[in-house]
């Protein structure tokens, strides 16, 4: 029997923190072995907020290192960028086609910036259906996400239902896979972790910057198990063995601190090394990332043959 295929995306935005790592990364490269993986760098998704050249290529490059660093096989996982698969685009204008404004005005990004009152581009609120091609080009069944992404899953169902109704069955119905209790890793201040709120902790950070987010980490005075505090340290031990020793401590919000930052760097510093190593031959890595982008290419491309057929532009 062939294997279910799980698909992720990442936007080459920066620096990934530890959010991003509890919330996907760690699910998708614990699964390896038992999926037919799909990894790709959404760099035309960040254009959104990518305006230099410079610092896309160089965000690209970083986050290619972030995953070998992290243990992504290339061997076992297809690891490409989606600008080298012009079959994303093209889909995505297909489901443009049959896609109503009103609907997309629903998506919570979109309402947010609505809301903000900020100037909309049409590539943010076409950003949904673009994801929706990169997820249906390769059948894929399952969605490592934060609970932030489950929206955009569901509008990827939404779709493939949709052209599926008007040209015939095409697309398999992808499902999002949420992590329970990491749905939404909390930042130094209690909120989601994300660059925009600058309440991130790296994911390869140098002591001194665990240290410096850790020291930030906002508690309430006359709390006795500081939330904040706990629960960012939840995702490196579990509650059997952290709970009694927050109770021991209960108060002494330096010291559980403390706690929180050797154990923060016990998680990072090896981490952190690995991917010094693989700075060192940077061709090499995107190398690897290359060759991903030729076998994504020959799946989506199949694909993309049979949508043409479907809308009846495939003439010879
Ligand atoms: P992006 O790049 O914003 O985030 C990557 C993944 O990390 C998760 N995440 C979090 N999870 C828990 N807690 C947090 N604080 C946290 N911050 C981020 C996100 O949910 C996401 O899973 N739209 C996607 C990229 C994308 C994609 C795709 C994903 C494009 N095409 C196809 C899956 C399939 C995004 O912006 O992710």
């Amino acid at each position: 029997m062939s294997k279910k295929v799980l698909l992720s995306g990442i936007q080459p935005s920066g620096l990934p923190h530890i959010g991003n790592y509890f919330g996907m990364m760690k699910q998708l490269l614990a699964d390896q072995d038992q999926y037919d993986v799909y990894v790709l760098i959404v760099d035309y998704h960040a254009l959104k907020s990518i305006k230099t050249g410079r610092e896309m290529s160089e965000n690209i490059k970083a986050v290619v290192l972030d995953y070998l660093a992290l243990g992504l096989d290339p061997n076992k996982v297809t690891f490409f960028k989606q600008s080298d698969i012009s079959e994303h685009t093209e889909l995505c204008w297909i489901f443009d086609n049959i896609t109503t404004m009103p609907y997309l005005m629903r998506a919570h990004a979109f309402k947010d910036a609505e809301a903000k009152n900020k100037e909309i581009d049409v590539g943010t609120f076409n950003y949904p259906i673009l994801m929706a091609a990169d997820i249906l080009l390769y059948s894929a069944d399952i969605i490592p996400v934060g609970a932030d992404q489950k929206q955009h899953v569901e509008i990827a169902r939404d779709t493939a239902e949709k052209f599926n109704r008007i040209y015939g069955k095409t697309f398999k119905l992808p499902e999002a896979l949420i992590v329970k209790d990491v749905a939404v890793v909390p930042g130094t201040d209690g909120r989601k972790m994300s660059k925009s709120y600058g309440n991130t902790i790296p994911l390869f950070a140098e002591y001194d910057e665990i240290k410096k987010a850790v020291m930030s980490i906002v508690t309430d005075s006359g709390e006795g198990i500081p939330k904040n505090v706990y629960a960012i340290h939840n995702l490196l031990r579990p509650a059997s063995e952290l709970l009694p020793i927050y109770e021991s401590k209960a108060g002494k919000y330096k010291e559980l601190k403390e706690l929180l930052i050797g154990d923060l760097e016990k998680f990072i510093a090896p981490l952190r090394e690995k991917r010094k190593e693989y700075e060192k031959d940077i061709p090499k890595a995107l190398a690897i990332l290359k060759a991903g982008g030729e076998k994504a290419k020959a799946v989506a491309s199949a694909k993309m043959d049979e949508v043409r057929e479907k809308v009846g532009v495939k003439v010879y």
